[in-house]
């Protein structure tokens, strides 16, 4: 492993990273792009970096996908999607242009307004890019403020369907006599992917956020889910308050009707650092689902900030969704390990069984099974401002509780039985290196297929 960063999580080869997008296996690899502010360890007007990847786990980087251009994307190239057509690949991003920039930081907006439009730019391979003459912008910016906003509708999501496009974006709208906005998806359709007709718009209930980021919608095992990263979803002091959340809901694409009362939902990930998950379909055909890591600063000594979760699998059972790590990941975690795991520096995987009131330490950090919840706590651990510090899941359907748990340089994932939740922290990583503490039975393996 480097020493400074993460070896099975994908972190920007310098600076700033954000969402995933245009994620997508293609001829023989996976590539993941992603938002990319190249210049420093902070937001600002972004681009697409992008990485491949065999196997979910070791990633290569390649140079910067996409940057802007036109004067519709001038001020970045914001989040979006991928799709195969013909033999290659059509990504669809959203273009913006600051109404004002900040003349004391150009990268950055005043006043929130992005003026927005949705792009399209083919690409024969997934790494060739024209910049210059290969994007078209395909829906122009808002008009009608009843439909969405003109500054903030942004992130499609793009699929076919009975031999047709579809394309969800994430807006809201101001209501007449509302103090906040109200969020909501827009859906689109077309018949070759460039001529897009508006189908319908689904917003819902008043207090789930003021913005819907990165909708996704998508059809597993016979149930449709819908993801969304709601902003302002959770108004207390101390946390991140845009957070990701699943729905399972109906879906009629000829009408483009959702249904969904809007208040049954779980969080995609309890730990409250993840935000704006991207879901494609692996090569076994299975739907997985990649989010980000929030950090707001580099830790110490490092040149990288924020990293994508590990890929996770996602199933309906009995009607209930379940996410789990991708069996890709689990399968490079086999070898049994002596003791003195937490001294390797290298990723480990540790698999043990919880009963009601056991602990387990990996060095200062602290996870339970409490009142039937897995609780995490990181007090005193990170250094984050809005770091949610003790976070926990809801109450588990089992009295005994198996975690399947990664720890990677600064970053703890844990899996709760089988996908039932999962719970992600970013902590510093001399933190995670003191002794390990784990109930009777538990076990840890090392990473054992390495790539040559
Ligand atoms: C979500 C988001 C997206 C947007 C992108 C900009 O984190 O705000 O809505 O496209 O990040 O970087």
């Amino acid at each position: 492993m480097k020493a400074n960063r993460p070896a099975i999580h994908l972190t920007a080869p310098r600076n700033w990273i954000n969402d995933p997008n245009g994620f997508i296996w293609f001829d023989g690899c996976y590539h993941m792009y992603y938002q990319h502010f190249p210049y420093a360890p902070v937001w600002g007007r972004m681009h697409w970096g992008h990485a491949t990847s065999k196997d979910l786990v070791h990633w290569e980087h390649h140079p910067i996908a996409l940057f802007p251009t036109k004067s519709y994307d001038r001020d970045g190239c914001f989040s979006g999607s991928a799709i195969q057509q013909g033999e290659g690949l059509v990504f669809y991003y959203t273009g913006v242009d600051y109404v004002q920039a900040n003349p004391e930081n150009i990268n950055r907006v005043l006043y929130d307004t992005y003026v927005a439009c949705q792009v399209r730019i083919a690409s024969p391979d997934g790494f060739a890019f024209d910049n210059f003459e290969g994007k078209q912008q395909v829906i122009a910016p808002i008009q009608n403020q009843a439909l969405g906003s003109r500054y903030h509708t942004r992130d499609p999501k793009v699929w076919q369907q009975d031999g047709r496009y579809y394309m969800m974006l994430g807006s809201k709208v101001q209501e007449p006599d509302q103090e906040k906005t109200t969020p909501k998806v827009l859906l689109y359709t077309s018949e070759d992917g460039i001529d897009w007709q508006f189908l319908n718009a689904f917003s819902s209930y008043d207090t789930l956020g003021e913005m819907w980021e990165c909708p996704d919608l998508y059809e597993v095992n016979g149930q449709w889910i819908l993801t969304l990263s709601p902003m302002h979803m959770i108004d207390e002091p101390h946390v991140h308050k845009h957070q990701a959340i699943s729905a399972l809901v109906q879906f009629d694409a000829r009408t483009g009707e959702i249904g969904w009362d809007g208040k049954q939902f779980t969080y995609v990930d309890y730990g409250l650092d993840y935000y704006a998950p991207q879901s494609t379909v692996d090569r076994e055909g299975r739907r997985i689902q990649v989010g980000w890591l929030r950090m707001n600063h580099p830790l110490p000594g490092c040149e990288w900030v924020g990293a994508l979760t590990l890929p996770r699998h996602i199933t309906v059972r009995e009607g209930k969704l379940y996410t789990d790590v991708h069996p890709q990941v689990r399968a490079q975690f086999t070898q049994m390990a002596e003791e003195g795991i937490s001294q390797m520096g290298e990723p480990y995987r540790i698999c043990a069984e919880l009963k009601e009131g056991e602990e387990i330490a990996i060095g200062s950090y602290r996870l339970g099974f409490k009142d039937g919840r897995i609780w995490a706590d990181r007090t005193g651990l990170i250094e984050e401002q809005n770091a949610q510090l003790f976070s926990q899941t809801p109450e588990l359907s089992q009295k005994t509780d198996q975690l399947e748990i990664y720890v990677d340089h600064c970053i703890v994932e844990i899996y709760v039985n089988g996908g039932e939740a999962v719970l992600s922290h970013v902590v510093q990583p001399n933190a995670l290196c003191g002794k390990l503490q784990l109930p009777g039975g538990a076990s840890c393996f090392t990473w054992g297929e390495k790539q040559a």
